[in-house]
């Protein structure tokens, strides 16, 4: 089921300070979006108001043109949203398997979810450390298991904060061929990150947040070279 995310005009203050002022951004179905910008820009924050874990002061969320503000996480995921955390949230002590079991058993169909583990395994290749704890993977293992536990639920919006940080340049070469065909599978991928030669390989479109505003929209080429994102970002990377 194709998946259109349309953030409007939102806002979210933190004592008095706005961590997201007036930020606007699309996600469309079969598209990678990136979403980049210095730390504390409010990605984060944007991802807690897009997946319900945070109600902002202004503004909407709409997915397919239906208004989703005032839903909790709950009821989004079951709209085919799902997310990842910056910080890790494996089960540590379930097995990669098992983690991707608890996923997909809470999806839309559980009588596949065992069938949607076993497919999960081969195409991210994590047949090998399948009974493997969560606890005792690498960092960049562990993100990759995350994105295995977002994808289980089967969603059709993906939301992935900071997904390769901690990757080797293997890892996030496989990982960068993974987004393109989760995205070829129809899916709206939003892709928080500051590895830019991820980002510009596999986004189709760019947003740039600083001091929770969007200071740029564009393709990878346009925001790379546009003066304001140099200044307040890419100079300093
Ligand atoms: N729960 C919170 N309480 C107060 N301030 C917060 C909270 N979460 C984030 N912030 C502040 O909001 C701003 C945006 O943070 P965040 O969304 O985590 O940025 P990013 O993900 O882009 O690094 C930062 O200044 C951060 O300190
Ligand atoms: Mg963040």
């Amino acid at each position: 089921m194709p998946s259109q995310l349309e953030v409007e005009n939102v806002t979210v203050a933190f004592g008095g300070r706005r961590a997201l002022d007036g930020v606007d951004l699309r996600a469309e179905p079969g598209r990678v979006t990136g979403l980049i910008g210095p730390n504390g820009a409010g990605k984060s924050t944007l991802f807690d108001v897009i997946s319900g874990l945070r109600k902002p002061v202004n503004g909407s969320v709409a997915l397919d043109g239906r208004e989703i503000t005032k839903l909790g996480p709950a009821r989004r995921a079951r709209l085919g949203m799902s997310r990842t955390f910056q910080r890790l949230e494996l089960f540590g002590r379930l097995s990669v398997r098992d983690n991707l079991l608890v996923a997909a058993e809470m999806g839309p169909d559980r009588k596949v979810a065992s069938a949607v583990v076993d497919g999960l395994l081969d195409r991210l290749d994590l047949r090998a450390i399948a009974d493997t704890t969560a606890d005792a993977l690498s960092t960049g293992m562990g993100r990759l298991v995350e994105v295995g536990r977002a994808l289980a639920a089967r969603p059709s919006i993906l939301l992935l904060d900071e997904p390769a940080a901690g990757q080797d340049r293997e890892e996030t070469e496989r990982f960068s061929a993974l987004l393109r065909t989760v995205a070829d599978d129809g899916v709206a991928v939003l892709l928080v990150e500051h590895d830019m030669e991820l980002v510009m390989e596999v986004c189709d479109t760019v947003h740039v947040l600083d001091l929770g505003k969007i200071l740029s929209v564009g393709t990878p080429d346009e925001v790379r070279s546009d003066e304001r994102v140099i200044t307040a970002y890419l100079g300093a990377t």
